[in-house]
């Protein structure tokens, strides 16, 4: 009988579906708010280096996320083919986090030092060079454009309002650290330290 109160009543009905929906997802989320495991930074984690911080926004800006995730989830087809499972703490400087949901290529959370910087450099100008059937576009042009010292420093000073542990002295040598450095330079420094914390467990 009440059942039937509810299915003839379609407003109490979703007034009950948003109770039922809110509880599920608060026990859910609250919790992980309070747990170290995914708030605090892994063993081996620190705040991105100014030039992996460049290499970073590039790849937002150019959307590899749209192909490529960075997740590996802990299943054992992903473990074999990636490498160990990705953790929340690994993540805790990502912002945003670049998990995707898209794989049209390969995972990208454990690429770093799978292939050499060279490979790396040709396989963005031309992936079809290094591999035959890809389907991935040409970034070529990265290696023409030129990273912007100040915008770095700028992100490193915002970050570090929002608690990321940069020191004062780590930002006053960024814009060194990024001077005259091709827009390749800085993602291939990205994707090559992408994961490699974790390489001692695979
Ligand atoms: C239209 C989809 C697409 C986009 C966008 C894309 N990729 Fe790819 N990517 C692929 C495919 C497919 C492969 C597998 C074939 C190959 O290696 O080229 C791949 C492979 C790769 C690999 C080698 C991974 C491995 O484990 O062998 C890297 C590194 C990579 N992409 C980086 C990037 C970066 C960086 C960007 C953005 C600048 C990007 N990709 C954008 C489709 C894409």
């Amino acid at each position: 009988m009440r059942h039937e109160t509810i299915e003839k009543n379609i407003n109490l009905m979703i007034v009950l579906i948003i109770v039922v929906i809110s509880v599920g997802g608060l026990v859910e989320i609250v919790p992980l708010t309070y747990s170290s495991d995914a708030t605090e930074a892994a063993e081996g984690i620190a705040p991105y280096p100014p030039l992996r911080l460049a290499g970073r926004d590039i790849y937002i800006r150019e959307g590899c996320y749209g192909c490529h995730s960075q997740q590996i989830r802990p299943f054992r087809s992903e473990t074999e083919r990636y490498g160990p499972y990705s953790i929340a703490g690994e993540f805790v400087y990502d912002r945003p986090f670049q998990f995707g949901s898209k794989r049209t290529g390969p995972d990208l959370a454990r690429v770093g030092r799978r292939y050499s910087n060279d490979w790396h450099r040709l396989h963005l100008t031309d992936p079809r060079s290094v591999v035959p059937e890809s389907n991935m576009p040409s970034y070529a042009w990265l290696a023409e454009a030129t990273v912007d010292p100040a915008e770095v420093v700028a992100k490193m000073r915002a970050l570090q309002t929002l608690g990321d542990p940069y020191t004062d002295e780590q930002i006053s040598n960024a814009a060194d650290a990024v001077k005259d450095r091709s827009e390749m330079d800085a993602l291939i420094a990205y994707l090559q330290d992408l994961g490699t914390n974790r390489s001692s467990r695979r």
